[in-house]
């Protein structure tokens, strides 16, 4: 697969186009940001265990019924993924109460919640990325109704089928984010499932094995992206 010109570089992943109109590169940078990039920084390594975490993840939910974008692995830090035209939401899927429901209704981090929690938030940097809801999407036409469906559904069995995934690997699924889109007419998982964008803790210490080691300054950020790639990979 020949890579070919750069379509858009995010903060942490570069997609380039290739010799086939409907497949991508996706790239895996070391780049860390926080806090709508107000914070940025670099994870040595993050890129390489991002793509193999990432693949894992994709590959065991494909597997059991979530079409995503993941195609295959190409190299260290690339992937072939089927080109999307991204919807512009990003959906939060929470187990337990941690970073932004803990201060907007005010509880402590760490509770567990009865039943899953469900969010969207507009895909906006200028907007710091808003809460949104329902009839927010309809009145911006993120989604339509069917394809609104396609996402609640995939997003929760992501949740059920990842909650299990990482409890028989001694991590507990507090929350995590993600991003859907078009592909010839369905509606795949796309973007990444990484340290990045989850928050994942150690079923018996409750330690922090993600991003937010690197948004709160808590250190060994490294050790810990290391540890999930050892625990959902080795
Ligand atoms: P939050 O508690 O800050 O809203 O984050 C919820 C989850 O979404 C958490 O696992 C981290 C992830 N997330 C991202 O992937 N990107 C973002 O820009 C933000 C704010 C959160």
């Amino acid at each position: 697969m020949e890579r070919r010109a750069k379509l858009y570089e995010g903060k942490a992943k570069i997609l380039y186009e290739t010799d086939d109109a409907d497949l991508l590169i996706q790239y895996f940078k070391d780049d860390a940001t926080a806090f709508n990039a107000a914070k940025r920084g670099t994870i040595v390594g993050k890129g390489v265990m991002n793509n193999r975490i990432a693949a894992t993840l994709f590959a065991h939910v494909a597997e059991h019924g979530v079409p995503t974008h993941f195609v295959k692995v190409l190299s260290e830090r690339e992937m072939l993924v089927k080109r999307l035209q991204i919807i512009r939401i990003e959906v939060v899927v929470r187990n337990i109460v941690a970073g932004s429901l803990a201060k907007r209704l005010g509880l402590p981090e760490g509770q567990d919640l009865a039943e899953p929690v469900l969010e969207f938030f507009y895909k906006d940097d200028a907007l710091g990325d808003p809460l949104i809801n329902d009839s927010h999407i309809r009145m911006l036409n993120l989604a339509s109704g069917p394809e609104m469906e396609a996402i609640v559904d995939g997003a929760f069995r992501v949740n059920e089928l990842l909650k299990e995934y990482f409890d028989r690997r001694g991590i507990l699924l507090v929350d995590f984010k993600l991003e859907f889109g078009r592909h010839k007419g369905q509606i795949l998982l796309g973007d990444e499932i990484t340290p990045d964008g989850c928050r994942l803790w150690d079923k018996v210490t409750r330690e922090k094995m993600d991003k937010d080691r690197f948004r709160r300054d808590l250190g060994r950020v490294e050790e810990a992206y290391a540890e999930v790639l050892r625990r959902v990979c080795g």
